[in-house]
C-alpha cells in the first residue's frame, strides 16, 4: 500500500477469457490490483502475462466449486490487504446443447448448481473478513435467470437463484454494495456453447459490457439487478473515476 493514492484490489473469477478478461483488462488499466482464476491454467497464465505488464496480478488456478480452492483465493485476499470488489463471474452453462428439463441430468444439474450459485455464496462467506468497508460484490447472472426460454432451464435457474441470494444478501448487509448484474448476450465461448450451430458474430463483445460494470464497481449506485449494457446509455457521457 505504498501508492499515493489508495490501493484497490479486485478479485475476479474467471477470468481467462471472455468477460472476466475484458473486465480485468479494464481494472488493470486503471491501476486496481487484481486477484484472478480460472480452472484451466495455460489460458490463465496467459491472462496473468498480459495483465501483469499493467498491474499486481494474482492468479490461482482452480475450480470455484472446489472449497479449498477458495480458502486459496481468500488467503490471496488477505495478503493483498483486504479487497474493495469481489466479482462472482466464473459460471457454467451445462450440457452443449442443453437439455429440457424434463430430460435434464440431474448429477449434472447439481455440477451447474454449485458453480453458478452455491460458489458464489461460499466465496462472499470465505471472505466476508476480507471485504473493505465499502466493498463492492458484483454477481453476473443472466437474462435467462428471469426468462422462460426453452432449453435453458438448468442454466437460468442457477442464476435464478443466485439473483435472489443476492437480492436478500442485500437485504441482510445494507452496509454491503451487493449488485446482481446481467451482462447481455456476448460473443464468447459460453454464448458459442449455448448456440453451438449458430453463427454468433453479430453478438457484442464482452468489452461492450465492461463499462455499466465498472460503473457499478466504481460509483455508488445503491444494491440492485442492473443491466450492465443499459446503465452505460443511463450514465452516457459520464466518466469513470479512477
Ligand atoms: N456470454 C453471454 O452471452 C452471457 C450472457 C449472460 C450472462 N453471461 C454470464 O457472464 C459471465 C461470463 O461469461 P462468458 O460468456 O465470459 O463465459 P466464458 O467465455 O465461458 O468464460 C468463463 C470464464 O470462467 C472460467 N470458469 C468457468 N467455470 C469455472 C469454475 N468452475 N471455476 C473457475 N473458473 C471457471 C473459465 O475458465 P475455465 O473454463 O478454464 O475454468 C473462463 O475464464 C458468466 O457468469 C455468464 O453466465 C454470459
Amino acid at each position: 500500500m505504498t501508492e499515493q493514492s489508495p490501493q484497490r484490489t479486485a478479485l475476479i473469477t474467471g477470468a481467462s477469457r471472455g468477460l472476466g478478461l475484458a473486465l480485468a483488462r479494464a481494472l488493470a488499466d486503471e491501476g486496481w490490483t487484481l486477484i484472478i482464476d480460472a480452472r484451466g491454467e495455460e489460458a490463465l497464465e496467459s491472462a496473468r502475462a498480459e495483465l501483469a505488464e499493467q498491474a499486481r496480478v494474482v492468479a490461482i488456478p482452480g475450480d470455484v466449486s472446489d472449497p479449498a480452492h477458495r480458502v486459496a483465493l481468500a488467503d490471496a485476499a488477505r495478503d493483498a490487504g483486504g479487497l474493495d470488489a469481489l466479482v462472482n463471474n466464473a459460471s457454467i452453462l451445462g450440457p452443449s446443447p442443453q437439455p429440457a428439463l424434463l430430460d435434464y441430468p440431474l448429477d449434472v444439474l447439481e455440477e451447474v448448481y454449485r458453480a453458478n450459485t452455491l460458489a458464489p455464496l461460499a466465496l462472499i462467506q470465505v471472505l466476508r473478513d476480507e471485504l473493505k468497508q465499502d466493498a463492492r460484490i458484483l454477481n453476473v447472472t443472466s437474462d435467462a435467470a428471469v426468462e422462460p426460454y426453452e432449453g435453458w432451464g438448468g442454466y437460468g435457474s442457477s442464476k435464478a437463484a443466485l439473483e435472489q441470494l443476492s437480492n436478500i444478501l442485500a437485504a441482510e448487509n445494507p452496509n454491503l454494495h451487493i449488485y446482481r448484474a446481467d451482462p447481455g448476450d456476448m460473443r464468447t465461448r459460453m454464448h458459442q456453447e449455448a448456440f453451438p450451430d449458430e453463427d454468433i458474430s453479430d453478438r457484442p463483445l464482452p468489452e461492450e459490457s465492461v463499462p455499466g460494470l465498472l460503473e457499478l464497481l466504481s460509483g455508488d449506485l445503491p444494491s440492485g439487478r442492473y443491466e450492465a449494457r443499459a446503465l452505460v446509455t443511463a450514465h452516457e457521457g459520464s466518466t469513470h473515476e479512477g
